[in-house]
């Protein structure tokens, strides 16, 4: 049980996978006519998607260079948001809830992740591409913790917070020469750490000299945590036990965005290939959904970043980020069409929804962050 054990299905999975891609090519083309006049043959592609009905859009400016990361607090009142230069901001999009978290916070280094704590408000894990990890207390405003992670494991990759537990887990990984963003993540480091001592607490097993971890998500107990690797795998750990339990080939290329399905019997990943899956935990293997978004994040777009997906609150729509200056939105569950975002004026670098509202913000290269609420 404790071995992880993995799929010897790997050509099951390519010809599903293509089968799988046919099926939905068909469905796309018929579900797409439905938009074009009846008399026009035209296939309407990802570029006319129609574009959100918006309720209302706020745009934050206080960055001065492209936008790595934003997230919305746990009760989606303040949002962080990092650029490259280093800088954090929290900031509110609704100015009538008065909130005195506003800060700005300079880390000397590109931010490369950003997780807030998920019970309160008042804690923002900060990780840099320099192997930096800084707490920030929202309401004292002041860092609590700053550490380093080993010399050998330079870059953090990902960050999260366990949904229960005062711990909080990062992948870090070491460093290469490369031309890509993959290229140039060497190995793994995957750690988790207490959020009281500021200490260490376990190691996850990878395995020998293993491929970087590009995204980590707890499931809604934070028993289970996914993670996605550079060689195209997805591996699960039992975060008790601290013990992988299983791990199946996911993508022909490395997975850049994991996370878990609404009622956590599947889980979505991006491949850097621009193909997102849907996988069934019950049935491990199956794939449940998929679509081809390589238009918005092309191969060679993942060649200096990597690309994110998030979920809204109710599971429906996944909004993923773009090498474009919009965003597709697309239809998880139900019959309504896939959508686009409001343009910004460079690509879309980081993208979360709201944890209660239909409301999303995406970050991007312009240097701005914007708030959508839709209707
Ligand atoms: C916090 O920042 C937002 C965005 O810049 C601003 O609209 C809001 O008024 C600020 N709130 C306070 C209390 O300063
Ligand atoms: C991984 O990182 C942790 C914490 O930074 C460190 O204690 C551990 O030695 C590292 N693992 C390896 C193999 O270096």
């Amino acid at each position: 049980m404790c071995a992880p054990i993995y799929f010897s299905y790997f050509i099951f999975f390519n010809l599903f996978f293509c089968c799988a891609l046919c099926i939905v090519h068909v469905f796309h083309i018929f579900g797409t006519l439905s938009f074009a006049a009846e008399d026009q043959q035209v296939l309407v592609t990802e570029e006319e998607f129609p574009e959100v009905k918006v309720d209302f859009q706020e745009t934050f400016l206080g960055h001065n260079s492209p936008i790595s990361r934003c997230r919305f607090s746990a009760s989606g009142s303040n949002i962080a948001s990092s650029s490259i230069d280093g800088t954090v901001r929290i900031w509110t999009y609704d100015s009538s809830t008065a909130s005195s978290r506003n800060a700005t916070i300079y880390c000397g280094s590109e931010v490369s992740a950003l997780s807030w704590e998920c019970r309160s408000d008042r804690l923002l894990l900060i990780g840099t591409a320099n192997g930096g990890i800084k707490a920030w207390n929202a309401d004292a405003k002041r860092v609590v913790c700053d550490l380093s992670t080993s010399r050998n494991f330079p870059s953090i990759l990902d960050l999260k917070c366990s949904p229960v537990e005062p711990v909080f887990v990062f992948a870090a990984a070491s460093r290469r020469h490369g031309s890509t963003t993959f290229e140039r993540t060497g190995f793994a480091n995957l750690t988790v750490w207490h959020m009281k001592t500021w200490k260490p607490l376990t190691v996850l097993p990878l395995g020998e000299d293993p491929p970087a971890i590009t995204s980590l998500c707890f499931n809604h107990n934070g028993k289970i945590l996914a993670a996605s690797a550079t060689d195209g795998m997805i591996h699960m750990f039992d975060m008790s036990a601290g013990l992988q339990i299983t791990g199946w080939p996911a993508h022909d290329s490395p997975v850049s965005s994991v996370l878990f399905g609404p009622a956590e019997t599947s889980i979505f990943s991006l491949g850097s290939d621009g193909k997102i899956l849907e996988w069934s935990l019950h049935n491990q293997g199956q794939i449940l959904w998929s679509r081809d978004c390589s238009r918005f994040c092309n191969p060679e777009s993942f060649k200096t970043r990597m690309h994110e997906i998030a979920l809204d609150s109710n599971g429906k729509r996944l909004l993923v980020t773009s090498g474009l200056v919009r965003a597709p939105i697309y239809q998880v569950q139900g019959h309504e069409s896939e959508l686009r975002t409001l343009p910004h004026s460079s690509s879309i670098t980081s993208v979360d929804w709201h944890p209660t509202l239909p409301m999303y913000i995406t970050g991007s290269a312009d240097h701005s962050v914007r708030v959508t609420s839709i209707l």
